[in-house]
Formats: structure tokens, sequence, C-alpha cells
């Protein structure tokens, strides 16, 4: 096949751009080389046209509402896979066979336990610290008690393996343990005999007078939950996990990292945002339009959580998957939740709207997740802790692409807006 070039030219002179086409059909210019060749960088603040690399992973398509793991569509797989089974597939790139599955399961089972060490640094956060920050001081922790070893290139594959059965098995565990120590609870420890979200159910749950019972309904929902949180391409919290790992510091560092960028408000923690807003709105008489009103506002700083995406221009995938989900927990748990319908009248309302309309903003992921976490019993502030815990095989999955790729440093240029050369006067300081 002929190369394909893109013509660009810069002060009267003409440079060819080789063109990149990836497997579904996206386009891409590769400057690379364009400031070598002409003096000049593109500029693209928040990386909003910008791809970063190339990346076999997750495909998405905003416009159409598509999203897919390894080419497995995020429908078939909420459906019919385990989160187990998803988390292997995105980080080796196939599903696993059944004696595959079984040995996966079999080794983060037994990397599920903290060491009594790591235990003893959650008595030093304040019982009321938000559990993000305790996820990602307990991920960055994970570096020192596990510092990297093996420089033997023969044994690199099964040191890795290692870390990423140790990150999956320990994770729940971390969030289970930061949700207790906020409720003076004893942290329970994990269990064998569960599943993987059975396990961190029971974590979070079991009381020592009381065992956790567990509903099937509700693991279901978790799981699903779990599957459609996995990865989601070159996010930013994705993209902190590549940029800071290309620094080849340890991935556990570089997961720590990832869970930080994940917190905001504008990313994974868009969840608790979503709730706390609804409970707003509940509390303030269960006005609607007086909330769509606000976010239309230029004046008013208010957005409305829960809806819009960087990428999504027609329907979140996942959005639509999670409210069925949630209309069928709470049914089946018996639960009336005012706040459901609150949700379901901002989202009518706003689907409706021109602004919401023209700037094509639909309910994302987080809209109605955090609804199922409370039917849950889960608290707010633990929605984002379970965002993460779904992530986690989409960060190393993008982390592991990134080394085997043997990706540089990653380092972005800048157009120096600032002063210009001046001289230092002295007032006497020094
Ligand atoms: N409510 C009201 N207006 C909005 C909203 C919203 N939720 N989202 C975007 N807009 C407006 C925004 O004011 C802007 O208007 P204008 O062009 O007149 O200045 C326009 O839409 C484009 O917004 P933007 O911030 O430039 O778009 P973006 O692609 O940079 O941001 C977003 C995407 C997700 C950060 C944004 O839609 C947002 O802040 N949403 C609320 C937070 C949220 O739910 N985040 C979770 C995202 S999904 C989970 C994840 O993957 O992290």
């Amino acid at each position: 096949m002929a190369e394909k070039f893109a013509e660009i030219i810069l002060d009267g002179v003409s440079y060819k751009l080789p063109i990149v086409e990836g497997s579904e059909g996206e386009k891409a210019i590769d400057i690379a080389k364009l400031r070598d060749m002409s003096g000049y960088i593109t500029l693209d603040t928040g990386y909003k046209n910008t791809g970063a690399t190339k990346s076999a992973i997750t495909f998405l398509d905003g416009e159409q509402g598509i999203l897919r793991y390894r080419g497995y569509s995020i429908e078939d797989l909420a459906e019919k896979s385990t989160f187990l089974e998803v988390a292997y597939l995105i980080i080796y790139g196939e599903l696993p066979t059944k004696p595959e599955l079984e040995s996966f399961n079999h080794q983060i089972k037994i990397h599920t336990m903290i060491n009594e060490d790591m235990r003893k640094i959650y008595d030093g956060f304040p019982v009321k610290g938000h559990p993000m920050g305790v996820m990602a001081a307990m991920a960055s922790a994970l570096a020192t008690f596990y510092p990297e070893l093996i420089d033997d290139p023969k044994k690199q594959k099964a040191e890795l393996d290692l870390k990423i059965v140790r990150l999956l098995g320990k994770m729940p565990t971390m969030a289970a343990w930061a949700y207790k120590n906020s409720m003076g609870h004893p942290v329970n420890y994990p269990q064998n005999r569960f599943n993987y979200v059975e396990n961190f159910l029971h974590m979070m749950f079991a009381l020592p007078v009381e065992e956790y019972v567990l509903d099937p309904d509700v693991v279901d929902a978790l799981e699903k939950l779990l599957i459609l949180h996995a990865d989601h391409e070159q996010n930013c919290s994705a993209s902190t996990v590549r940029l800071v790992g290309s620094s080849q510091v340890s991935i556990y560092s570089a997961i720590s990292a990832g869970i930080s960028s994940l917190w905001g408000p504008l990313h994974g923690g868009a969840n608790q945002e979503v709730l706390e807003m609804l409970e707003e709105i509940q509390k303030d008489g269960g006005n609607v339009d007086k909330y769509v009103a606000k976010a239309k506002d230029k004046n008013d700083n208010f957005r409305l959580m829960g809806f819009g995406h960087r990428v999504y221009k027609n329907f979140d995938p996942r959005a639509k998957i999670i409210k069925e989900a949630c209309d069928k927990v709470l049914n089946k748990l018996g639960v009336h939740d005012p706040i459901l319908e609150i949700a379901k009248k901002l989202e009518e309302r706003a689907l409706a709207d021109d602004y919401f309309v023209e700037k094509k903003l639909y309910p994302n992921v987080d809209f109605y997740s955090g609804i199922i976490y409370k039917a849950i019993g889960i608290p707010t502030d633990m929605f984002t802790v379970m965002f993460a815990l779904g992530r986690l095989p989409g960060w190393i999955a993008q982390w592991k692409e990134m080394r085997e790729n043997n990706e540089p440093i990653g380092r972005p240029r800048q157009v120096y807006v600032g002063a210009t050369k001046r001289d230092f006067v002295p007032i006497g300081a020094r």
C-alpha cells in the first residue's frame, strides 16, 4: 500500500508528514519530526486532538457511542463475563482459557493479604481522611514494600505477572480497609472461599458480630460496574499512569499517580459529586429546572455533574447499561430512592433542553453508578474508590503496553509566553 502523507506549508516551505491509520480507520498525522524539519511544534492544550500513543487495548467511537475492550463489545462483556476475565483480557490481550482463568484467580487470591506493617499505616490517617487519598498513599507504599529487584530480563515476565496479581489482589483489601478505618471498625481479612467481588463486599460489610449475607444481584451489579469501568483508553488517569510510568518508576508509583488523577471531580470524582448534587436538589425541594438553569448560566460555575464527556458526543454506552442495572438492583432490593426519581427527571429535562442538545451533553458513566453504590450501602466518599477498583486492569494494561513498546519518556513541549530576558535588581535579601 502506498504511504500516505499530509502536506503542511509553513513560511512558504512545504513539509510532508506521514499519515498513520488505525485498525478501525482512525487517522492521524505523525508530527514527531515536524520540529526538527521546520522549527514548529503543535499546540493542543488539554490534548483534545492529540494522539499520545498507538494502543491495541480499547476502541472507542465517541460519535457512535461504541466501546470495545480488545475488540469485544462492552455490552457483551458486561452481560456475559466476569471482572477477572475482563481484567485478564485487557491486560494480556486475549480472553483466558478456563485453566488460565483458574490460575489467574488463584494467584490473585493468594495475594489479597496485606503486610501487617502496611496495616499500621492506616492508623496514621485522619479518620475522616478521604479514602482516595488513602488509596493513593497505600498504592505508593507498595513500592516501598516490594521494591524492584529483578534486573535479569529473563525473569522480568514472571516479576511483572507477580506485580499484576499483587495489585489486583491487594487493591480491594486496601479499599475496604480504608472504609473500615474511617468507621473505627476492626478490619476484615480477605477470605479465599469468596470470589473477587464477594470478597470485597465481605471485607466492606462483615462485622465481628454479624456475617455479611451476600445477595447475588448485588454481586452481579457490582461485577457489571467494575467491568464497565475497566478501561477507557487515553483518559486523564490512564495518560497519567503512562506518563509517570514512562520515567520507569515502579508500577506501584504509576498506579498511585493514576489514583490521584482519578480523584478529581472532572474525572472519577464526578460519581461522588453526582450524588451530592442530587441530594442538594432534593433538600432544595426537588426543583430540577432550577438546576438545569444554573448549569446553563455562564455566570454560575455550577455544572450538571454526570453530564458531558470529552469523547462521547452521542451517548455513553456505559451509562445505558448502568441505568438498566440501577433499575434492576433497586427493584430487587426494594429500595425506593427519591434520588433516583430526581436523577430521571434531571436527565429528561436536560435531554430536552437546547443547551444540552447543542453541546451534545449526555449522562455519562457516573450519572447512575452512585445510585447503585448507595443502594448497596457503599458510602458516598467511597464511590471514586469503586471506580479505581474497576479501572485498575486498564491502568496496568496501559502501563504494560507503554513499557513493552519501549515508549520514550513523556515530555511535552510548550509555547513560552512569559517575560523575556530581564535583569535582576537586588533588594538586599542576601
Ligand atoms: N454542565 C453544564 N455545561 C457543561 C457540562 C455540564 N456537565 N459539561 C460541559 N458543559 C459545557 C461547558 O460549559 C462548555 O460550554 P462553552 O462551550 O459554552 O464554554 C461546553 O459544554 C464544553 O465543555 P468543556 O468543559 O470544554 O468540555 P470538555 O470535553 O473539556 O469536558 C467534561 C468534558 C466531562 C470534563 C465536562 O463535560 C464536565 O465537566 N462534566 C461534568 C463532570 C463529569 O461528569 N465528569 C465525569 C466524566 S465521565 C467519567 C470519566 O471518564 O472520568
